[in-house]
């Protein structure tokens, strides 16, 4: 079997089998007077950024500008709302309910097992191993790995432990499960973290998915915008099934903004600007008698270990500090965000009276 045939073959069937919905936009392009979709031109909005008129699904400019930035051919991506619709739209596209199932290494971003939940996948777990800091534990991702696994999501860096997983130990999952699984890295936070993307390895491995988004180092939370980064027979699956319009034409016009070139080397400084405040922000916590452990971290978030999470959370409440408690996932602990230098200052003023 060729490469490309095994990752196809762990599609659902009825999938590979559906003929997608062919949208307006998608069978016409060109022409001067559109009367194919049944909009609307006598309105108010008929000017730009003709918001009348039904956008393109999947807007060719962005896709361009996005490969650009990932360092991928076009075919390999798929734009979608936020990377959320990307691990949604890769649980339906894999997952048969009641039947297959997806490997996670908690504690992970809480998106994958929900998606799974949806779907009807069960969720296997092979934890992170907390004693090295959160180190990938290769032998019980494969371990965990049989016949009904589609999808191994591994986060790096992860949230909410802020770590990247170590590169070789990630190859050497996708490598042993290849022809057997996907493996998806979720790259959320890709621009803060000191190693490149593994999008660079998409042509050598065609059970690799890569997401990124810009939700953060590029500052467009707002927008919902993401990308999935794949083989381009599976960017065509996932194009079967992601809703016909996806992304709003206000929506494309922003990244279009935020990805033009001196855009671009904007969110860089900034990232950098984050990663700075970061190393301060760690620095001013490890000194704060509350605090008894901070992670390192390759994120834009640092992980903390306290004395007493409920407590640090209420005097935070108290001051108008807004935190995240991650006890849950890992005892006593609160997620921060990496702030401006004004938000640094006030958090570590805030959490020195905890
Ligand atoms: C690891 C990770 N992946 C994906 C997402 C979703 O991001 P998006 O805004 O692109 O949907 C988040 C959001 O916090 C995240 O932490």
């Amino acid at each position: 079997m060729k490469p490309i045939d095994s990752v196809l073959a762990l599609v659902r069937p009825e999938i590979l089998a559906l003929t997608p919905y062919s949208s307006a936009r998608k069978e016409s392009s060109g022409g001067r007077v559109w009367l194919d979709a049944n909009e609307n031109p006598l309105t108010p909005h008929a000017g730009a950024p003709r918001l009348n008129r039904y956008p393109d699904p999947q807007p060719p400019e962005l896709i361009a500008r996005l490969a650009s930035l990932y360092g991928v051919v076009p075919d390999r991506v798929l734009v979608t709302r936020g990377s959320d619709e990307g691990i949604d739209l890769l649980l339906r596209a894999f997952c048969r309910a009641g039947q297959d199932s997806i490997v996670i290494t908690p504690p992970t971003y809480g998106m994958y097992a929900v998606a799974a939940g949806i779907q009807g996948a069960a969720v296997r777990s092979a934890p992170l191993e907390r004693d090295q800091d959160f180190a990938l534990d290769v032998g019980a991702v494969l371990a965990a790995v049989d016949a009904s696994v589609k999808l191994v999501f591994l986060c790096s860096p992860n949230n909410p432990t802020g770590q990247l997983l170590a590169c070789d130990s990630v190859r050497h999952v996708v490598d042993a499960l290849a022809g057997r699984a996907i493996v998806v890295i979720d790259e959320a936070y890709g621009e803060f973290a000191s190693e490149p993307s593994f999008a660079g390895e998409l042509a050598e491995r065609p059970n690799l998915v890569v997401l990124r988004t810009l939700s953060k180092a590029f500052g467009l939370a707002g927008a919902r915008v993401g990308a999935t980064l794949a083989t381009p027979e599976l960017i065509a699956v996932l194009k079967k099934i992601i809703a016909p319009y996806p992304i709003p034409t206000p929506v494309a016009n922003a990244a279009l903004e935020a990805l033009a070139p001196h855009a671009i080397a904007a969110a860089r400084r900034s990232a950098l600007g984050l990663v700075e405040q970061r190393r301060r922000l760690a620095a001013g916590l490890a000194e704060l008698p509350a605090v008894r452990r901070v992670w390192p971290s390759d994120a834009n978030f640092l992980l903390v270990e306290v004395t007493d999470s409920a407590r640090v959370m209420s005097v935070a409440r108290a001051a108008g500090l807004i935190l995240r408690d991650r006890s849950k996932d890992v005892p006593n602990t609160v997620r921060i965000t990496v702030g401006s230098p004004e938000e640094t200052a006030f958090a570590l003023e805030t959490l020195a009276r905890a």
